[in-house]
């Protein structure tokens, strides 16, 4: 339990069953690095790649290969009545230690996708970053774009497609995707860090492109490819969330690609981005508009498309749980907008802490 009164007891959750595993680990190292151990006790708390939360000192370093060492096997409880995270001891189960809030550190499927959040939300404890709803609809590319077109903010025109049509009729896919015009890019709906997703010239790879990205997902979403640069904007905040400087990203490769994010190490950032200052502005208002209209709060990137011959821009997706190292584009941008990483740290704890009063406020019983 929580032996010193004047710390906040921060549970720290990393690693997890999504493709993103590793980027997780990185994320949740740059921000155990950063905390300040005046202010926090932290419990690591790792998700092995099977799912299996294990608990101890080093627990990072252990699921980072970097360190041999056994750890605790735990069970976080969702009920609130027997709050904390319990170790299995002998076949019993005895509680090991309660905290204050949770700072999931998970990108992806089963951390950044809602799922995690309905366990914390059960739990009844604090945690750092967006909701169920928020999380769910940023996740899923095809339900994200109807609410942003409900809002009138500017979206690439796509199709969701299902798996099973692409297996079963992929004649009539093609037929209906090829109405919005080479080059196209297929993605799995509920993904991320490019995994599964293409840029199509033709048919034939258009047919291959739906395939690969049909096993990543049972929905799949085709857009219009636009020749673009890819301008980043960070939101901080829960009622009144504030955007930071937009940053632009550089790809190494034809586009964003996962080698071109995690493999080169070459794809640069550019920080604040050079576009006029008028686009800034507007892509700023709509990074805002958008986090609210999908209920976010604590932090996500909101990333656009900024089409280079008609300078007219989309939203591409917003992130909720963004890369989080110290030399990823959101900690960067809050830098560069006057909130050095440790800082926004703390400020995402803060607003933790006053959504879960928030949510506290709610009346339960009628
Ligand atoms: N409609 C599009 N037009 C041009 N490039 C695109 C389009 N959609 C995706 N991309 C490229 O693919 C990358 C990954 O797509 P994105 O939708 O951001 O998925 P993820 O969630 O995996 O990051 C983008 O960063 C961009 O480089
Ligand atoms: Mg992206």
């Amino acid at each position: 339990m929580n032996t010193n009164s004047s710390k906040l007891k921060l549970a720290l959750i990393f690693g997890g069953r999504s493709g993103e595993h590793e980027v997780s680990l990185n994320s949740a190292k740059s921000v155990l690095a950063a905390l300040d151990m005046d202010k926090y006790d932290v419990l690591q708390i790792g998700i092995t790649h099977d799912g299996a939360w294990m608990t101890g000192e080093n627990a990072l370093d252990v699921l980072s290969g970097e360190l041999q060492e056994e750890l605790e096997p735990v069970i976080f409880s969702p009920d609130p009545t027997q709050k904390g995270l319990y170790a299995i001891r002998n076949t019993q189960h005895e509680p090991l230690s309660d905290f204050d809030v949770v700072f999931p550190v998970m990108h992806g499927t089963y951390g950044e996708d809602g799922t995690m959040q309905g366990l914390l939300e059960l739990a009844d404890v604090a945690y750092v970053g967006v909701g169920v709803t928020g999380a769910a609809v940023g996740m899923d590319k095809g339900i994200f774009k109807d609410v942003m077109l409900a809002n009138n903010i500017p979206v690439v025109d796509g199709v969701l497609v299902l798996r099973a049509e692409i297996e079963n009729e992929m004649d009539a896919v093609i037929e209906e995707v090829e109405k919005l015009g080479y080059p196209v890019f297929v993605k799995p709906a509920n993904m991320g860090s490019s995994v599964g997703v293409s840029k199509c010239d033709n048919r034939s790879s258009l047919s291959e492109g739906l395939l690969e990205a049909a096993q990543y997902d049972r929905r799949i979403l085709v857009e219009h490819g636009v020749n673009a640069r890819e301008i980043e904007i960070a939101v901080l905040g829960n009622d009144n969330p504030e955007a930071s400087v937009p940053g632009e990203v550089k790809p190494s490769r034809e586009f964003y690609s996962y080698e071109s994010k995690y493999v080169d190490g070459t794809s640069g950032l550019m920080i604040p981005a050079p576009i006029p200052e008028k686009t800034a502005e507007a892509m700023r208002k709509i990074a805002v508009q958008a986090y609210k209209a999908i209920d976010c709060a604590g932090m996500a990137r909101v990333d656009f498309l900024l089409d280079k011959e008609s300078g007219e821009f989309y939203l591409n997706e917003v992130n909720t749980i963004p890369g989080f190292t110290e030399i990823s584009m959101y900690p960067k941008l809050w830098d560069a907008s006057g909130l050095p990483y440790p800082k926004l740290i703390d400020r995402l704890v803060e607003l933790a802490l006053e959504r879960k009063a928030e949510r506290d406020r709610i009346k339960r019983r009628y």
